[in-house]
């Protein structure tokens, strides 16, 4: 025992020492002792193999009692919205008034420092009963996550053996099928889902809400969430860069909204929100996103107008992304996923190697936060005055059926560089959607990249198009419409100072 004591002390000193021999890590079993197994009293035993112990988790504390950690459930329905506690009693059965066998079941379960009363849960469970006749289950495990992170990483498992002692007992006593849960978990609540999968055979759904990074990024798929835990695991990443969140692939649908890392309105130029609640404003996007899903889908209410479904594209990276090169849907759909609780709707689910897939989308900073895409299509002309190579930022208003998307920037990625003859694609973003569009002004600004040879002086920095293509995006599935147009442009007017101008398209 006293040696164990003086290891976790040691170990302290080592999260954030990168200065350590990286062979280390081959050999991080050190730290653990053989496998240890602690029981529950009725719920199961967890162990603690090698596997467990990394560089990156260098401790494993075994969970707090059941009764510290002290995980509750509240049922909410549509006939019952004040809420029924959810127990199983000593003779493994649960007395319920309101649970439906025959219904869907969704369970929400909050993250580190996090609550069952907090706002985005109340705010979910009510959106979940507008949208559908199901059984929401809010999971508080509060006195467990309001402690140092190693122990509410801890603890996390210990929610999780609950979690799969509640359904199991709903499915053998209440008749109620595995493959209608689905849990959406925060942060924390996102591994807590995965425990909680890995014992339940058949579990329909996970959501993880931004999975917490730290303890849990590279570590081996019994510790973290992954694609085994459920017949679909959707994950949303909104906080990679800050350290709570991860970037790394976790379900069969990873959803990285405006790349995962940062989120819009969060910067702290932009922000209202008091300093200390600032590191936290990515990692809790990815709660209101999956909120604002809930209601905004094109699948409630018959698609509604002011309906807006957040949909996605598959592509290689954020950078690709941005660059316009993924802004096809494909012909069945493929290539397109709605992100948040529509999820599910994807395709191609059946089919294993349209899986594990990373999908991208922007959202506005503030609410809503759903907006619409626009494919760009420019096509440089083969013969004009301008120069072989032009370089240079491009944004676009466009003006359509339904509304003015107004100075979409077309080159956040970094100014593009074009050659006469060819076509290039560009990504438009904007919280207006225009239908079908009927003119288009273009922003042209000549910015030459210092490092390459495409400095110019006297030359003609004007771009000449012979035509161009914009696509409104914003329509789920989209084969159901055209909304692209050619459009024809002006002869660009000529520059005086030598550094932008503007030109329209008519479409
Ligand atoms: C520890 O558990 C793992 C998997 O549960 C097993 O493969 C391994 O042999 C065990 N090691 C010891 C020392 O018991
Ligand atoms: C862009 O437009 C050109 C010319 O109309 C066309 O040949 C090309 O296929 C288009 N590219 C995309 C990606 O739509």
């Amino acid at each position: 025992m006293e040696s164990r004591v003086l290891l976790l002390i040691s170990a302290l000193f080592l999260p954030n020492c990168m200065c350590v021999s990286t062979n280390l890590e081959d050999r991080a079993g050190w730290l653990s002792h053989g496998n240890e197994t602690e029981c529950f009293e009725r719920i199961g035993c967890l162990t603690n193999s090698d596997g467990w112990y990394k560089l990156k988790r260098p401790f494993n504390p075994f969970p707090s009692s059941r009764e510290a950690v002290g995980t509750n459930f509240k049922l909410y329905t549509r006939e019952n919205k004040e809420g029924e506690e959810l127990k199983v009693d000593k003779n493994d059965d649960i007395q319920s008034k309101y649970f439906k066998s025959d219904r869907e079941t969704k369970l929400i379960i909050h993250g580190f420092l996090g609550k069952g009363k907090a706002d985005w849960v109340m705010d979910m469970m009510e959106a979940l009963l507008q949208r559908m006749d199901a059984n929401v289950v809010i999971v508080d495990w509060s006195k467990g996550a309001s402690t140092l992170y190693t122990y509410a990483a801890a603890n996390t498992r210990v929610v999780g053996l609950e979690i799969a002692y509640l359904i199991n007992t709903l499915i053998e006593k209440k008749g109620a099928s595995a493959r209608m849960f689905h849990l959406i978990g925060h942060s924390l609540g996102s591994h807590i889902s995965g425990y909680a999968g890995e014992r339940i055979h058949n579990l329909g759904r996970i959501t993880g809400l931004d999975p917490a990074g730290p303890y849990f990024e590279d570590m081996p798929t019994f510790v973290r969430l992954d694609p085994s835990d459920a017949i679909l695991v959707d994950t949303i990443h909104t906080d990679a860069s800050m350290g709570f969140g991860t970037s790394q692939q976790m379900g069969d649908l990873d959803f990285y909204p405006n790349g995962g890392k940062n989120q819009p309105g969060c910067f702290i130029t932009e922000t209202e929100e008091s300093l200390s609640d600032l590191p936290s404003c990515s990692h809790s996007r990815s709660e209101l996103l999956f909120v604002e899903s809930i209601l905004s889908s094109p699948f409630y209410e018959d698609g509604k107008d002011g309906k807006c479904p957040f949909i996605s594209f598959t592509c290689e990276s954020y950078e690709d992304f941005l660059d316009g090169k993924c802004l096809s849907c494909g012909k069945d759909g493929m290539n397109c996923a709605l992100m948040g609780l529509d999820a599910d709707k994807y395709p191609g689910l059946s089919n294993p190697e349209m899986k594990r897939k990373k999908f991208y989308l922007e959202t506005n900073g503030a609410e809503p936060y759903c907006g619409y895409h626009y494919h760009v299509n420019l096509t440089v002309a083969k013969e004009s005055k301008g120069q072989d190579k032009v370089v240079g930022d491009l944004a676009l208003t466009a003006t359509g059926e339904t509304g003015i998307a107004k100075e979409m920037e077309l080159t956040t990625n970094g100014a593009r560089t074009m050659s006469k003859g060819e076509s290039y694609s560009f990504l438009g973003f904007s919280s207006v959607q225009t239908g079908k569009v009927s003119t288009a002004d273009v922003k042209w600004k000549w910015n030459p990249d210092w490092f390459s040879s495409s400095i110019c002086i006297f030359c003609n920095k004007n771009l000449y198009l012979s035509e161009a293509e914009v696509t409104d995006l914003g329509y789920y599935p989209q084969d159901k419409f055209k909304t692209s147009e050619t459009c024809q442009p002006s002869e660009p007017e000529e520059i005086d100072s030598g550094d932008g101008y503007a030109f329209q398209l008519k479409c």
